[in-house]
């Protein structure tokens, strides 16, 4: 099976940002664990900035995977275009967040990918990773 775990905004600061809400741990290291423990999936990763990039990796790679497990960032609270891109491709997508979004400011408690999810996971922190790979196999 062939996995993409794609990261938006913000997300290579990873064990540098708001470590209270998203833990000491970067993104490359948790990775490393994360493709151990899934040594029978080809495990890919890509992470932006831009949304722009994101709804391009959506269409290059949403019609011959298996699956996007997708952290989105703030996009996730503003971005038709991405919600619309995961509607446009084939290969299931599942939402992860690390943080609960609903024990947090309101802007956090919509989402625009949500409704063209396969499911989401949130709030238990880089091991909703885990999980959103777990659901998908
Ligand atoms: C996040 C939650 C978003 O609200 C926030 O903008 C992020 C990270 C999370 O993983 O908890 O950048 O998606």
């Amino acid at each position: 099976k062939k996995i993409l775990v794609l990261n938006g905004p913000n997300l290579n600061l990873l064990g540098v940002r708001e470590k209270s809400i998203y833990g000491n741990q970067s993104f490359d290291e948790y990775f490393v664990s994360l493709k151990a423990r899934f040594s029978n999936v080809e495990l890919s990763y890509f992470q932006s900035n831009s949304e722009g990039a994101i709804i391009d990796k959506l269409h290059e790679i949403g019609f011959d995977i298996d699956g996007i497990v997708l952290n989105a960032g703030a996009y996730t609270h503003t971005s038709v275009a991405i919600g619309d891109a995961i509607a446009a491709v084939n290969t299931p997508v599942v939402e992860v967040h690390i943080s609960n979004v609903h024990q947090r400011e309101s802007f956090r408690h919509h989402s625009y990918l949500s409704k063209n999810c396969k499911g989401v996971i949130l709030g238990f922190g880089l091991d909703s990773y885990r999980l959103g790979i777990e659901s998908l196999l």
